[in-house]
């Protein structure tokens, strides 16, 4: 009988070569002599064969249980497979993902990880940003070793809150604090969760304020901006610094809610996404239209009263 061959298209190599039905991904690569990483020997053990299958995902097979194992471990996305473990059954276009060296060492790391955002995804999640009100007054009178001090201190007590309320922060600069909630889905109500930490943070900041009064003779009030949208999550890793972070233009967006706080004299403003999530919870509220700096358009923003 005549062998069946389907094409796959190298996106990075712009080649196209043929596959039959009984090879894998890799083994048609490698057949062609390109130079595809396969760390394992194509055991399904390393993912350093991964490819992003651009088109053509429909014509990959189901994944075996060896693949389903890693995808599952690192979080993989559909159009993520193992070449060495994936056949086809109709034209396919992938882009090889590992390259050198550095890839690799990159991706050895990532079986450390214990979230399973390993590989980074996109998702949606509840962003807020917080500044510390007073900050600048406080931090211009003393010298940066109570500077650190205070915030370091500060640091950890909203930290314990934040985590309490199935948050995670994401980055702090200065007396700024970003913090996403509804990571990996552990929250219902992310939204809700977020408010929950903000008004547990206030509550905290009144003991706070008795340890700054009596040492420094200074108090702090919090301003939060709070949005929900999608984001990019992944493990970001200098070599020396590694974090689980979020980027993408609605981490700008919640930082802009934040700001908004001044204009208005507001402690805590939502953009219209956050309080749709919430808007049974909390019917009352009073309302901004404004403009946010970098984006265009307007806004509204909400401010939530008491239940
Ligand atoms: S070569 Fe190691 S998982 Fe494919």
């Amino acid at each position: 009988m005549e062998t069946m061959f389907n094409k796959i298209s190298l996106f990075k190599e712009n080649q196209d070569i043929r596959c039959s039905l009984d090879n894998t991904i890799l083994e048609a690569t490698l057949t062609n002599h390109i130079n595809h990483t396969h760390a394992c020997g194509g055991q399904g053990k390393c993912s350093t064969c991964r490819v992003s299958v651009m088109n053509g995902i429909e014509h990959c097979g189901v994944r075996n249980e060896i693949e389903q194992e890693m995808a599952t471990i690192l979080n993989f996305p559909t159009e993520i497979r193992l070449a060495c473990q994936t056949k086809i059954s109709g034209d396919i276009t992938i882009r090889r993902m590992v390259s050198d060296k550095l890839d690799i060492d990159i991706i050895s790391e990532q079986f450390s990880e214990d979230s399973n955002s390993a590989i980074g995804s996109q998702q949606k999640l509840t962003i807020v940003f917080t500044d510390i009100v007073n900050y600048t007054a406080f931090a211009e009178k003393f010298p940066p070793y109570d500077i650190v001090h205070v915030l370091n201190r500060y640091y950890r007590i909203m930290n314990r809150v934040i985590k309490n309320h199935k948050g995670l922060i994401s980055d702090v600069a200065g007396d700024g604090i970003l913090a996403v909630f509804g990571i990996d889905c552990v929250s219902e109500n992310s939204v809700l969760e977020a408010i929950k930490a903000i008004d547990e943070m206030k509550e905290r900041l009144k003991t706070f304020n008795t340890y700054l009064k009596s040492n420094f003779n200074t108090s702090f009030g919090i301003r939060a901006g709070i949005h929900h949208g999608n984001v990019i999550v992944g493990p970001f890793d200098t070599g020396e610094m590694k974090k689980t972070a979020v980027i993408g233009d609605n981490v700008n967006y919640a930082s802009r809610i934040e700001t908004a706080n001044k204009e208005f004299g507001t402690e805590v403003l939502l953009s219209e996404e956050a309080y749709n999530s919430v808007k049974d919870f909390y019917p009352s509220y009073n309302t901004f239209k404004t403009q946010l700096k970098g984006k265009t358009g307007t806004y509204n923003l909400y401010e939530l009263k008491n239940k």
